[in-house]
This record gives structure tokens, C-alpha cells and sequence, in this order.
């Protein structure tokens, strides 16, 4: 067995301190995750104000048996664990002992020179986006916490920007008919703005092209829409999309323009990993829609499913409004603080024996979500792809 474990002079102390980056209002910990890192014999230190943002104070972590640190530095080089949402910029990395490990989001695949950064610094680097899809690492799968967030919200996005009611209204005005909206992919994300926009009341039909999602679509109580797609295949082996072929990619969009055109709300989630967002909704089917429609698309991270979508913005295009929301699962920063402290503790429940980091490089979770350890490339997943 290929295990290294990093033996520290004493417990292993864990540091958390606040998100840098612009917009960021999560936190990586939350108190309750202060007390079970505890119970299993670390200790922590949080930098003051790092739960601010998320409604989690620093009372609370004090509470939970946490340190508070005013000081960001000493945080960061007194710890052997540091704890983060979004990768850490470079310059709190150099700030690092050689040897910290880190575990947050990294996207390796996306950020090279920061893969480079983290081997030079010697920091042994577990991503949160690398770890497997597979059932034992459910309860440690921040992407699928994170996605259901964004889903949710763009449900309520689309709803909160439509001049219209979403629920059919039967009022002594007379009888209002039930808003009709589309999604645009049904992962983890639109499934759950499919269910959210059903519980709202309205109409929901849905897409996908990976045919096993249409028993899923029409248990929430969705309409599939079927389009007739030649390819046998459209699936990964990770169980994620496959990019079409150009003559299904249009074939696709002839069937999806007539559903576009009669829907209030189309909300788009299509991702292909390691690709940029598929093309869904081009510039003439947005011209297309009836006034006061809107898209909420929560693809714009990845360049968007709708061809004018502007990452970001909210505007109108032809008087429908195009919503290109950034980092969702921010503005629900209290529970999505608190999702992905369950999914690190669960991680950590596998990573810490005995108060020592245990690296089993054998356990294909460790295995595929250590980036960097000692200076190396070690997760098989990033080695394969970055090829
Ligand atoms: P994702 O965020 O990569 O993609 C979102 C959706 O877009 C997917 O359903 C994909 O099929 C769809 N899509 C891609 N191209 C499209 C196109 N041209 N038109 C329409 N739709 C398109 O995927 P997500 O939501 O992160 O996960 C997808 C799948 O991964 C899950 O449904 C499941 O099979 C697997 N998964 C497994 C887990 C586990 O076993 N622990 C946990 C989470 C996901």
C-alpha cells in the first residue's frame, strides 16, 4: 500500500481564513464542523470575520472551541491544514510552511501555472472538484452541494425577473394561466431547478442529451422533450455528457428553438467537462421569444449555453432578459457554507487517523483528489487530462 502519512509535531492544527476573491461570501468551516474537527483531535484557528458573510460569527466559533486570530499571517503560517472554498491566491500559498496541506476547489485542469505554484511551495494540494463521482464519495461531493444550490436559485432568478405569475391564478379578475418553463440540461443542477420551478407552479418541460436523465425529468413531474439524436453514445464513462456530432448539435437546436419560442422562463445548465459550454440558444431564437421572457444562464462560468449571454450581466436582449449569473452558490452562502463543511469533514473523516494526515494513495478518493504532494503531480484523473 502506498501510503504517506504526515506526522505532525502535535494534533494537527487546521486553519480557516476569509475568501479573497471578489463576491465570495462562503466559508469553508462552520462552527458545527469546529466541533467535529475537534472531536477528532485537531485543533483550529479561524481569522476573524472569516464566517461573516455566511452569518457565521466569530462568537459562534469561539463557541465551538475555535481560536480567533486577527491576524491573517499567523493563521497561515502556524497551520498544517488550511481549509478554503476558492483555490487561495498565490500569495497566501507563499505564506504557507512547505508541507501544509491545503483542501479547497482547485480546477487543476483550468489553472496550470497554480498546479506549478502549489508543487513549488511543496503544498500537498487535495481539490474538492477532483474527487470521484462514485457512492462512496457522496456525502464528499461539493460539486453535486453546489450545483443543486445554483439550480435552486436559478429557478427563483428566473421567477424574481418575469413580470408574470408562475402558479396558474384562479382570481374574481379573471383566470391566469401557469408560466411554462424550460431547462436546458438535468444534471444535479436542473434537475433541482426543475423541481423548484414545479413547487413554484409552474409548466416544466426539460432537455438533456443523455437519454437516462428522462425517467428522472418525468419523475419530478417534467415534460422530456425528445429529439431524435443519431449518436448511440452521448454518454461518458464518468457517467457526464459527450459533445455532439455539428449535424445532431443542429438538429438538436431546430427541436429546441420551437420549445424556446413558447416558454416564460428557459433556464440553461449544460456543461461538457473539460469543454466550453454547449451553443443551446442562439441569437435568433432569443429574437424569437415573447417579450418579458426570460433565460437565466447558469452556464455563463463556462462562456453560457445562449450565444449573448454576457457572464455577469443582467440585461435585455430584443426585450427578453438575459441573465448570465456568476458563482450562485455565494448568494446562498449560509447553507452552501454549510454543505461544503459536511462534504470537507466527510474528506477529512477518510484523510485524518489518529490526529495524522493519512495519504492512502491506494483509496481512489485520496488517490484522484491529491493534486500536488511533495513537489508531484499525484491524482491519476489530473494526470490523465492535463496530457
Ligand atoms: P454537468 O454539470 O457536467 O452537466 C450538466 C448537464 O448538462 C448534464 O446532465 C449533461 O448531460 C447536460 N448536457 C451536456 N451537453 C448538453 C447538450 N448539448 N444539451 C443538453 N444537455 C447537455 O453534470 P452534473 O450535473 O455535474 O452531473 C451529471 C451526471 O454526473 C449526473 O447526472 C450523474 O450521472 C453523474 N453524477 C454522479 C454522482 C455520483 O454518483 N456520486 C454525483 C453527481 C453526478
Amino acid at each position: 500500500m502506498f501510503t504517506q502519512s504526515m506526522r505532525m509535531e502535535d494534533t494537527l492544527k487546521v486553519g480557516v481564513c476569509k475568501e479573497l476573491a471578489k463576491g465570495e461570501a462562503r466559508v469553508a468551516l462552520t462552527p458545527e464542523g469546529v466541533e467535529k474537527l475537534i472531536s477528532l483531535g485537531l485543533s483550529v484557528k479561524i481569522e476573524t470575520g472569516a464566517g461573516l458573510l455566511s452569518s457565521y460569527s466569530d462568537d459562534d466559533y469561539s463557541a465551538a472551541g475555535a481560536v480567533i486570530d486577527k491576524k491573517r499571517q499567523s493563521v497561515l503560517a502556524d497551520c498544517d491544514l488550511l481549509l478554503a472554498v476558492q483555490a487561495p491566491d498565490a500569495d497566501t500559498i507563499k505564506q504557507l510552511k512547505s508541507g501544509t496541506l491545503l483542501v479547497s476547489f482547485i480546477w487543476p485542469l483550468q489553472n496550470r501555472e497554480y498546479v506549478d505554484l502549489l508543487m513549488k511551495q511543496q503544498v500537498s494540494a487535495l481539490a474538492m472538484d477532483t474527487i470521484p463521482r462514485i457512492s462512496r464519495a457522496q456525502s464528499m461531493d461539493a460539486l453535486s452541494s453546489m450545483s443543486n444550490i445554483a439550480g435552486y436559485k436559478a429557478a427563483l432568478l428566473g421567477a424574481g425577473n418575469l413580470d408574470k405569475y408562475l402558479p396558474m391564478m384562479m382570481t374574481a379578475a379573471g383566470t391566469i394561466p401557469p408560466a411554462k418553463v424550460l431547462v436546458l440540461g438535468a444534471g444535479v443542477a436542473g434537475l433541482q431547478a426543475i423541481a423548484t420551478a414545479k413547487r413554484l407552479g409552474a409548466v416544466v418541460e426539460a432537455f438533456d442529451v443523455r437519454p437516462v436523465v428522462k425517467e428522472q425529468v418525468e419523475s419530478l413531474g417534467a415534460k422530456f422533450v425528445e429529439v431524435p439524436i443519431e449518436e448511440d453514445n452521448t454518454e461518458s464513462k464518468g457517467g457526464y455528457a459527450k459533445e455532439l456530432s455539428d449535424r445532431n448539435k443542429e438538429k438538436q437546436r431546430e427541436v429546441i428553438h420551437e420549445h424556446v419560442k413558447k416558454s416564460d422562463i428557459v433556464i440553461t445548465t449544460a456543461l461538457i467537462p473539460g469543454r466550453p459550454a454547449p451553443l443551446l440558444i442562439t441569437k435568433a431564437m432569443v429574437e424569437d421569444m415573447k417579450a418579458g421572457s426570460v433565460i437565466v444562464d447558469i452556464a455563463a462560468e463556462q462562456g453560457g449555453n445562449c450565444e449573448v449571454t454576457k457572464p455577469g450581466e443582467t440585461y435585455h436582449h430584443h426585450g427578453v432578459v438575459v441573465m448570465g449569473p456568476l458563482n450562485i452558490p455565494s448568494t446562498l452562502a449560509f447553507h452552501a457554507s454549510k454543505l461544503y463543511s459536511k462534504n470537507i469533514l466527510s474528506l477529512l473523516s477518510l484523510l485524518v487517523k489518529d490526529g495524522m494526515a493519512n495519504l492512502d494513495f491506494d483509496d481512489e478518493i485520496i488517490a484522484n483528489a491529491t493534486v500536488t504532494h511533495h513537489g508531484e503531480l499525484i491524482s491519476p484523473f489530473v494526470k490523465e487530462n492535463l496530457k
